[in-house]
């Protein structure tokens, strides 16, 4: 196999004397939508700041196409290609969905922002194409503040595309989200990265969306990998059936670890879906 695009190597984050990652391993090949999955808690988030910069490691390492990047700063990772999706910031919030476009393209070149320049107009076509790949050219001339709780993630994933990333963090994109809006930007997630020839790690709770949208899934539980592999491969796997399922396997207590995994439908909370339903379209 190639050498992982993004590696991490017994990694560790020590909060006073709380251990939220610990022991971390992670390998995501190029080109894979790579998930990370576990209960609250876990130290997903954890793991994803530590990627980005915004926290340094206590221990161990993390490689971004065989260069060690951990504890570097923010700014510096984000310019070698590795990007979270972020939030909309009050900043943006104020501007027009197109300028908030064109603001995160102009600042991954390093130029000056110019908002009304020759450079907007070079860059103007690229901003149109990523509004209709994500679905909200329509919105363009629109306040960000403004839309939809669905349309801003479009929007704040528009924006990250814009700064051309090579790895794409997505922590939870589709937290509360309506079941259609979740389905939207999932397939975005899909269609807008298999065009581009990014790769993505994404952390989320709707398994169906795991489910549908993984090449390779790794479970984390209490700040370490308790299993993985295909999306097939994981939901069979007993431990992590332990931690979704609040039961005792192979030893792994699983009491109060947070609530399991939501899933798109209402009605009932289900565990892990069961393996004979995967892929089948219209399940959703
Ligand atoms: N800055 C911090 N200071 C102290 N403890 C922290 C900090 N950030 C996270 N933690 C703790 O680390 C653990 C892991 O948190 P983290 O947010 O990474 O979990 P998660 O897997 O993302 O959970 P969720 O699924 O709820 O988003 C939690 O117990 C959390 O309270
Ligand atoms: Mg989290």
């Amino acid at each position: 196999m190639s050498t992982p695009l993004l590696e991490v190597r017994n990694l560790s984050k020590t909060f006073k004397a709380f251990r939220a990652v610990d022991g971390m391993e992670l390998s995501v090949e190029a080109g894979t939508i790579h998930s990370v999955i576990g209960p609250n808690g876990a130290g997903k988030s954890t793991l994803f700041k530590l990627i980005t910069g915004v926290h340094v490691p206590t221990s161990g390492e993390i490689l971004l196409g065989g260069q060690a990047i951990g504890g570097e700063h923010p700014h510096q990772i984000a310019r070698k290609g590795l990007v979270q999706v972020f939030q909309l910031t009050s900043i943006f919030t104020r501007l027009s969905v197109f300028d908030s476009v064109m603001v995160a393209a102009m600042a991954t070149r390093r130029r000056s922002l110019d908002l009304s320049g020759r450079f907007r107009k070079a860059l103007a076509g690229e901003v149109e194409l990523l509004l209709e790949d994500v679905g909200i050219s329509h919105l363009a001339k629109r306040i960000s503040g403004e839309l939809s709780h669905g349309d801003q993630r479009a929007l704040e994933l528009a924006m990250a595309l814009a700064t051309k990333p090579r790895v794409l963090l997505l922590d939870e994109p589709t937290a509360g989200m309506s079941p259609a809006e979740t389905s939207t930007i999932a397939a975005l997630i899909v269609s807008s990265v298999r065009s581009r020839d990014i790769t993505v790690v994404l952390s989320e709770h709707d398994m169906d969306v795991i489910f549908e949208i993984s090449d390779r899934v790794t479970v984390m539980h209490q700040g370490r990998v308790i299993a993985e592999g295909t999306p097939q491969e994981v939901r069979t796997i007993p431990e992590v059936m332990a931690v979704y399922l609040g039961d005792q396997v192979s030893g792994v207590v699983s009491v109060g670890y947070g609530p399991l995994p939501r899933r798109r439908e209402s009605g009932p909370r289900t565990p892990l879906p069961d393996s004979s339903k995967h892929r089948e379209k219209g399940q959703s």
